[in-house]
């Protein structure tokens, strides 16, 4: 059975969700996203990536095309249509289809903006053996656009990114400017030294994290110590823990970073404490 994918207002086979040739999102990367993962068929943390899309939306002058209430009956449809138990909902809202490619945006009353969503199964999410291990990363230069707090679907850079890691061996890469960590590809990065959680502070550098929101909510509810401020990889390779946060991912320890082993090899207890807080405590608020 083929999967059921939203567009536009219709729910439809995905073999017919199909949007125009003269998409922004196509031809401009004019367009925003959120992942939100789902466990036990409940979304986790609608709310929060419910309001970073209204950021993005709002700081890129596009109409919001749905109100968060409809959006999160979408989510629950494409659930309830797809029988997805464990994966991901990807939404993604294009400022709309012109009849012609233009710089210029078009008149957001003549053009209406593309809102499609899908769901992705990944059975065993939760229990995903790579936290056990941990992955390894490479540095690589940050060398995209100043505006990163917004979601856009610009993502050439850090596809590349994960590339790069690829060939070298790795599973991912934290991105470096001016000699400090801002993020990796698609995840919040994270450190920990002397009991002490340590991450980059929000700027327009990085993405602001829903994970990384709530783990540090939950961090600091079970009085660990969290301080919000640069790295640089050196740091990062002489850490006694390393690990990154995201939807798809939560918590995932890293265990080597640009060939250097981190402490024993091994994923931490910090990153392991909290990739169980955040499982437990999102579960619990899961709608
Ligand atoms: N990526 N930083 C970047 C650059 C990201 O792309 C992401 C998410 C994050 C983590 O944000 P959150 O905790 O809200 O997922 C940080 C998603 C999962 C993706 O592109 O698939």
């Amino acid at each position: 059975m083929s999967r059921i994918v939203y567009v536009n207002g219709d729910y439809v086979p995905e073999e017919d969700a199909k949007i125009s040739v003269f998409d922004r999102g196509f031809l401009m990367a004019d367009g925003v996203y959120e992942v939100t993962s789902v466990l036990d068929s409940k979304l986790i943390d609608f709310a929060g990536h419910a309001a970073r899309l209204e950021r993005s939306l709002s700081e890129l002058d596009m109409a919001a095309p749905v109100t968060t209430d409809a959006l999160r009956e979408i989510f629950r449809e494409l659930v309830a249509r797809n029988n997805l138990v464990e994966g991901m909902i990807y939404l993604q809202v294009t400022r709309g289809a012109p009849n012609d490619r233009d710089f210029a945006f078009p008149d957001p009353d003549e053009v209406p903006s593309t809102i499609v969503a899908f769901s992705q199964s990944k059975p065993g999410l939760a229990d995903n053996p790579v936290a056990k291990i941990g992955q390894k990363v490479i540095s690589i230069e940050d060398i995209r656009w100043g505006r990163r707090d917004i979601k856009t679907v610009q993502l050439l850079y850090p596809s590349m990114g994960k590339m790069m890691a690829k060939a070298a061996g790795a599973d991912d890469a934290w991105m470096v400017e001016d000699g400090h960590v801002t993020e990796g590809t698609s995840n919040n990065a994270y450190i920990v030294k002397g009991g002490k959680i340590i991450t980059r502070q929000l700027s327009t550098d990085i993405l602001h994290g829903i994970t990384r929101a709530a783990i540090l909510r939950f961090a600091r509810e079970s009085q660990m110590v969290v301080e919000e401020r640069s790295f640089s990889i050196e740091e990062a390779q002489n850490a006694d823990e390393a690990f990154f946060t995201s939807a798809s991912a939560f918590v995932m320890p890293v265990v080597e970073i640009d060939g250097v082993q981190l402490a024993d090899g091994k994923p931490g207890p910090v990153a392991a404490r909290l990739r169980e807080i955040y499982l437990d405590e999102s579960r619990k608020t899961a709608e």
